[in-house]
């Protein structure tokens, strides 16, 4: 808003704004006198209703996601402004800082949305997090295993479960909108978010994304106000890139995938016809560009094809200020590039002013059209209304009671246990529990849930330790052999210690990383991992071995060690579905949903493309 109003305090500027959709300033006096005092109900009741009465500001204000932190202090603002929405980034819980019981985020809701509906027109809120594999930004909510591992299973019927009791524990804590599933399509292991995609073939992304949209919207067509809005992301190839093409100090991340349109639709396109059959509330585009033209400012791939010809009639989002990776000498110029590509909602997440006005100036200088900014706002507003947050605003703290609960967590141990790949079994498992053998568990993610969680848990990057609640494998074990002549012991990282037994545990592999941070040139165990792989095998009579990583790891040698070897991904919280499998409770049934590359030379490695891997896409022994 700029021009003479600038220099006025905030609040009298969106009085002004509001008027000037109206003939008199003579009626500003009244229209002051009569502002409204307490958080009354929505002044619009359909989206054409609200469209009619909404000044351009008001508009433009509805297309700005923001970061909670950035008005955390100053609420006033999302009303002067009519922000339409508020994120959670990663580890943004209430205070601005990582965790927060259920309880807690519900009260952070439900303030902002109170605060909301104090805006001239009432319009509430659509708050979206990353409940990327459960809720699991929330302390105590119930983490599932990263998509890679929900894609191992093979079981769309149990992703869609899962993506319930997601739903559930979302509604539980208020927020209306997910910022998942991802269904990329991760062609090259060194990816930093490979564990986020379901595997490599697109089949498997657009199968368990359908059923991920399903768990989470609700069987029927819309989300609903038991539904929680999915985000197929990021559109489209973000898993096609190329190494070296990363942005910024990020090696493949966000980069650019350089490919025929033949092979991005055969390959990363897909998976998109999928998740608009599901009927995707959202789709969310990527960082990443296609020949070297970013996807944050692609008319073609996003108005054409994705709205055009794919019919997606939802919301799309940006990335977390991907507008201002777009070319242009000035922020208005990103974003009238980005608004004009198709793009309806901006995660800008900060600046909300800038974003605002300069949506506002671009719209009056001719260079977007009223038409373009109204149908963004109208598919906002469509959303907001199918979820009913117009006459349900507030958080239903009927679901929040069961955030972690007993029954939740029993789907997510199932959910482990189906996503074990058994790579090697040398006569090995299953272990009994009842054997009277001594058991030794070691290795530095035995006991760490942290570890076992990986990324995108508590905080954005995720961190070591008891950070929420679950149970390790060393936890499991002792659950497991409880009660029995089965002796077990915890060596920890200090396997340099004498020890000796019958049955060696090792579990290790990669620590916490999110997105480009976690991009990857050697994809190899460290030397600790392979020397505390080394002592367990060399000093108990049978070894087994657990990997517990984002993606396939160069373990050649370590295969060669260990009697006994397993793929765990990243398992999440519920490490019992681990025991599951080791003692026989459950068959192991996981299959590779990438190719396991014999060296990281071989990268990318897929399906198809004549190299000769040490493991197969769909490799897995029963037993
Ligand atoms: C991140 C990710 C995206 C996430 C968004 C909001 O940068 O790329 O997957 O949904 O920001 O946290």
């Amino acid at each position: 808003m700029a021009g003479p109003r600038a220099a006025e305090p905030r609040r009298s500027r969106q009085f002004l704004a509001a008027c000037s959709a109206t003939a008199g300033a003579l009626l500003l006096p009244l229209m002051v006198a009569a502002a409204p005092t307490a958080a009354a109900a929505p002044r619009c009741d359909s989206t054409e209703d609200c469209l009619a009465q909404m000044t351009l500001e008001e508009k433009a204000g509805q297309m700005t996601q923001v970061n909670h932190s950035n008005v955390m202090d100053d609420k006033e603002a999302i009303a002067e402004y009519g922000i339409g929405s508020l994120l959670s980034g990663g580890g943004a819980g209430p205070g601005g800082e990582p965790g927060g019981t259920a309880a807690e985020w519900a009260d952070m809701y439900d303030g902002y949305q109170r605060a909301a509906l104090e805006s001239r027109l009432g319009i509430p809120l659509i708050y979206g997090v990353d409940a990327v594999h459960g809720h699991s930004n929330v302390e105590g909510a119930t983490v599932f295993p990263h998509n890679i591992g929900m894609g191992a299973t093979r079981n769309p019927w149990l992703v869609r479960r899962a993506q319930n009791v997601t739903r559930k524990e979302v509604l539980g804590t208020g927020i209306d909108w997910n910022f998942a599933p991802a269904v990329s399509v991760p062609r090259d292991d060194r990816w930093g978010r490979t564990y986020e995609g379901f595997g490599e073939v697109p089949h498997l992304a657009g199968m368990m994304g359908y059923a991920s949209i399903k768990g989470l919207q609700g069987h029927g067509r819309g989300v609903g106000s038991d539904g929680v809005a999915a985000t197929a992301k990021h559109y489209v190839a973000d898993g096609g890139t190329a190494w070296g093409t990363g942005e910024g100090d990020y090696m493949i991340d966000q980069g650019d995938a350089q490919m025929s349109e033949r092979e991005l639709r055969r390959i990363h396109l897909r998976p998109y016809r999928a998740a608009v059959r599901a009927g995707a509330a959202s789709v969310m585009v990527s960082f990443s560009s296609w020949n070297g033209l970013k996807m944050h400012q692609h008319e073609y791939l996003v108005d054409e094809v994705l709205k055009g010809e794919l019919g997606f009639d939802g919301v799309v989002v940006s990335d977390w200020a991907g507008v201002r990776q777009v070319e242009g000498d000035s922020y208005a110029e990103k974003v009238r590039k980005s608004v004009n590509a198709g793009l309806d909602m901006i995660m800008v997440p900060d600046d909300y002013e800038q974003n605002i006005e300069a949506i506002v100036g671009e719209v009056r200088a001719g260079r977007i059209s009223e038409k373009r900014i109204d149908d963004a706002v109208r598919r906002i507003l469509d959303l907001k209304f199918d979820q009913e947050l117009f006459d349900k605003p507030f958080a239903d703290r009927g679901y929040t009671g069961d955030v972690g609960s007993a029954e939740h967590r029993a789907v997510a141990r199932e959910a482990v246990a189906q996503s074990q790949v058994l790579l090697k079994n040398d006569g090995v498992l299953p272990l009994s529990r009842n054997s009277g053998k001594d058991i030794v568990v070691g290795g530095k993610t035995a006991d760490n849930l942290g570890y076992q969680l990986g990324g995108w848990s508590i905080s954005w990057q995720g961190s070591g330790g008891d950070i929420t609640e679950g149970t390790t494998l060393w936890e499991a074990v002792q659950q497991e052999t409880e009660g029995t002549d089965t002796d077990v012991r915890f060596v920890g990282t200090d396997t340099g210690q004498d020890f000796s037994g019958d049955i060696g545990i090792w579990v290790g592999g990669e620590t916490p990383y999110a997105e480009g941070f976690g991009d990857d040139a050697d994809l190899a165990l460290s030397e600790a991992d392979s020397k505390q792989l080394g002592d367990i095998c060399a000093k108990t009579d049978v070894c087994i071995a657990m990997l517990v990583s984002g993606r396939p790891l160069i373990v050649d040698e370590e295969l060669e060690t260990a009697d006994a070897f397993v793929a765990s991904w990243l398992p999440g919280s519920e490490g019992a579905g681990m025991t599951d499998v080791l003692f026989g409770h459950e068959h192991f049934r996981g299959r590779l949903p990438v190719t396991w590359p014999s060296s990281v030379d071989q990268e990318p490695i897929n399906r198809g493309d004549g190299q000769k891997p040490l493991f197969r896409l769909g490799y897995g022994l029963r037993r």
